[in-house]
């Protein structure tokens, strides 16, 4: 059992940086959890408040109901992994393993159980007797991850354990991390910069920004229903179209103007306009790349563009295009999706069309950024 609550957590540092604002979350029992912003918007600090590494200014941190403020890393029953794994050179793995248990004496033949257990469930036991220097990155990170699993902490807090990987073994750890999770059991925190490891690994996720939590939620929420400007452009990538327009109401309808093209505002989104009974007037319409499409000439709601740069990526193609006022945004189209010819003709200059649906739109307020829809 580990429930996690910080209540009004705040850091400020020696130089006066206010590193976290008044930071409330609630994280239950074998929960993972994970922050997920920018550089420096103060992930690792919370993060190091937690786990008693950094001095907390004010709010407190509660541990299974208990605040753990004054008490010290060590008896805060919490398991650490760092971004630079920090493994002794001169031991071999299994002694790296070993290191925390042997400081808190439990016999040898525990210790033994402990770690050979622990390498299985990684994968590292024929490295046992290796030191880390004849270690891949991938399997240093997991003896660094072993190091913490050990010490049958109630929390398991990871700062950015994949960063040091390059792209190909971060997604493999990334699998080996949610399989981890289903054997460990416990409770995880994890912090990345990186939206994607957030949203795969993610239960909730935590999104900040200059020290603020922007918003909280499932990984669904986030992408469905950001809160503002700065999640919808944070969550997903290619990151979301943003188009300044006119939001109508017509006849118990809503309507959208991008690039002079009047489209309906239909759908669930459009149908949460109407409940509310939102204001028309300027607003910023948010449109994932992947939710246009290529269109011809005379559709409905056609949007003449002319293509920039195409980035084929594979199973999809990345259109770079810009509208007639200079306005530039990224499509998504599946290779598959494309009509015969069609590749060919997507070069640099091609004239275009696009279009989207009414239920793809994301409607932001011009001047707070706050999505329309929210509470
Ligand atoms: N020891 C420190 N002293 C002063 N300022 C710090 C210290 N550590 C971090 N900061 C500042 O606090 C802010 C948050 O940093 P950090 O928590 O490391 O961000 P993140 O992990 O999200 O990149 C940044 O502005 C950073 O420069
Ligand atoms: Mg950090």
């Amino acid at each position: 059992m580990a429930s996690v609550k910080l209540t009004k957590v705040k850091k400020v540092y020696d130089n006066n940086v206010v590193a976290v604002h008044d930071f409330d979350l609630d994280i239950k029992d074998k929960e993972f959890v994970v922050f997920v912003g920018p550089s420096g918007c103060g992930k690792s600090t919370t993060l190091r408040m937690i786990a008693g590494l950094e001095e907390i200014s004010d709010g407190t941190v509660e541990i299974d109901g208990e605040v753990v403020n004054d008490l010290q890393p060590k008896d805060r029953n919490i398991a650490m992994v760092f971004q630079n794994y920090a493994l002794y050179p001169h031991m071999t793995v299994y002694d790296n393993i070993a290191f925390s248990l042997r400081l808190q004496k439990v016999p040898e033949d525990v210790i033994y159980e402990k770690v050979t257990n622990a390498a299985e469930i990684l994968g590292i036991t024929e490295y046992l007797l290796r030191k880390p220097r004849a270690l891949s990155g991938g399997q240093r990170q997991r003896v660094a991850i072993g190091r913490a699993m050990v010490r049958n902490s109630k929390v398991f807090l990871m700062d950015e354990p994949l960063s040091n990987l390059d792209a190909k073994l971060r997604n493999q750890m990334r699998a080996e991390i949610i399989l981890l999770r289903q054997k460990l059991d416990t409770t995880f925190i994890y912090v990345t910069h990186d939206q994607t490891e957030a949203m795969t690994l993610g239960d909730r996720i935590v999104i900040m920004k200059d020290g603020y939590i922007q918003q909280v939620g499932t990984p669904t929420e986030v992408f469905e229903m950001p809160k503002n400007l700065f999640v919808a452009e944070f969550i997903g990538a290619p990151k979301m179209n943003i188009i300044r327009t006119e939001l109508v109401k017509e006849g118990g309808n809503y309507y959208v103007k991008p690039f002079g093209v009047k489209m309906i505002a239909d759908g669930v989104k459009g149908e949460m306009l109407k409940a509310k009974g939102a204001e028309a007037g300027e607003v910023l319409l948010g449109v994932r790349p992947e939710h246009i499409q290529l269109a011809h000439a005379g559709d409905a709601n056609a949007i003449p563009v002319t293509l920039e740069v195409n980035e084929m990526m594979g199973s999809e193609l990345h259109l770079h295009v810009y509208t007639e006022d200079g306005t530039r945004l990224i499509v998504r189209i599946p290779t598959i999706d494309l009509e015969p010819g069609e590749r060919e003709k997507l070069v640099s200059g091609h004239k275009m069309y696009i279009t989207f649906q009414g239920k793809v739109m994301h409607f932001f307020n011009a001047e707070t950024e706050e999505n329309l829809l929210n509470d």
